[in-house]
Formats: C-alpha cells, structure tokens, sequence
C-alpha cells in the first residue's frame, strides 16, 4: 500500500513496550490496520525488529522498521542493513530515532540507500535547527521530537508549538516537498489536531497507543481528529 503524502497521517513507533512484543505487535498493527480502513487516514505502524516480516507479511498498511543502520548485508553480526527491511517486506524505516542516534553523515548515507531500494525514509530531529540540516538529505518525512517531552504525556503541540510551526518553516525553506511530522507527548486527539493546525502533516506516536487498554480505540480517536483538522 502507498503512503499518501496529502492527507494527514499517523506514524505508530511501538518501541520496545512490553505490550508489543510477539503477538502484541501483530494485535496493535491490526488494530491500526482496521482503523485505517474504516476511516481513510493513513495509518503506519513500526513493530519491534524482530517481528518486522511477520508484520509486514499480515497487515496491508506500511510497515517501517525502528531503525537502520549503515552496514552492508554481510558479516554484520547483529546490525539492520537497508536490504534485510526490503528483504523482510516492510517497507520503510525511522532513523536517527532519538533513542537511537546516529552520526548526520550516516544518516544522509543511509536515506540514498533506502531511495535506491525503493524505501522511505523517516528521519527523525529533535530541534528546528537539526530537521533543517537534516532536510538536505531530502528524506521522504521529517518528525520533530524534543527528546525531553517523549513518553511525558505532555504533548509537543501543546507544550512547545512554536518547535513545530518553526520546524515546519525551517525544513520547508531547505527541502519543499520533505512530510514533516511531529511528535513527542501526544497523548488525545486533540493534541493530534493542534499537530496539524501548527503545520505538521502528521503525528509520530509511541505510548498513547502502544500501552493503552485499547489500543485500537485510541487510534480511532487520533484518526478521527487527523482527519477533521484543517491543515495549512
Ligand atoms: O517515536 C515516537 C516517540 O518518540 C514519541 O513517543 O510515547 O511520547 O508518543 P511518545
């Protein structure tokens, strides 16, 4: 399934969480998976490393993985190279995660060589200044994420809205056609809504969802905001 860059969109990062492991990544994408379908807003979900072909092999939507490392598919014991995210069916993949960072040149290495599979990329900042440097890679999507707000419940559009109105002006004026999302904090659908109305085309969202007693209802809710925001 493409990913349309013209409607708002949420980005699920599962993390770690223990309600994702094994089977709880296959319940969460299919979840998100239904939501998608009964609402039209795209929906992207990424499921812990290890699930990463299951997933991609059961649900319809997009599949990225959490993070790609600049090593070749050889004796890289341990490492996720480009080609094993191809290999496994998902089809693109976050980078430079906060939780995951990775030094600028590898990054704009490893967005090309996602290009050249046919994969997308989404790069990940955590200020207006490091997603404009980051913008001339040209990635397919830019998610700002200060760090500080991540998994707080304090959502970024509420708490800092002027890192994702600035964000937004800032990759813009380096790299036009780069999906710019926020995330960090988002926790209702209004914070979802205020995401958008600042700019962003998108939410990326981990815990509101991922460790939520009903994780598909809570996509309905995020979805359902998307959609009637009004963007600018
Ligand atoms: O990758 C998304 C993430 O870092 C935001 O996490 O839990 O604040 O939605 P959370």
């Amino acid at each position: 399934m493409g990913i349309a860059a013209d409607r708002p969109l949420i980005v699920i990062n599962f993390k770690n969480y223990k309600e994702a492991q094994g089977e709880g990544a296959l319940r969460i994408a299919r979840a998100a998976e239904a939501v998608s379908r009964r609402t039209g807003v795209p929906v992207i979900v990424a499921p812990p490393q290890v699930t990463l072909m299951q997933v991609a092999r059961s649900v319809s939507i997009p599949v990225f993985a959490q993070h790609v490392d600049d090593v070749e598919p050889s004796s890289t014991t341990g490492f996720v190279p480009p080609e094993s995210i191809s290999a496994s069916g998902a089809s693109g993949s976050i980078i430079n995660h906060s939780e995951h960072r990775l030094p600028e040149d590898a990054v704009g290495r490893l967005v090309r060589r996602m290009r050249d599979l046919g994969l997308t990329s989404l790069v990940c900042a955590s200020t207006p200044d490091e997603a404009a440097r980051l913008a001339r890679f040209s990635p397919d999507y830019i998610a700002i994420e200060p760090p500080e707000l991540i998994g707080t419940g304090r959502a970024v559009s509420r708490v800092a809205p002027d890192v994702i109105s600035r964000g937004v002006e800032a990759v813009r004026a380096v790299s036009p056609d780069v999906t710019v999302l926020c995330g960090a904090g988002i926790a209702s659908g209004d914070d979802v809504r205020a995401s958008i109305e600042l700019g962003a085309m998108g939410v990326l969202v981990s815990s509101a969802i991922v460790r939520a007693p009903d994780p598909g209802a809570k996509v309905e809710e995020f979805a359902r905001h998307a959609s009637e925001a009004r963007g600018r």
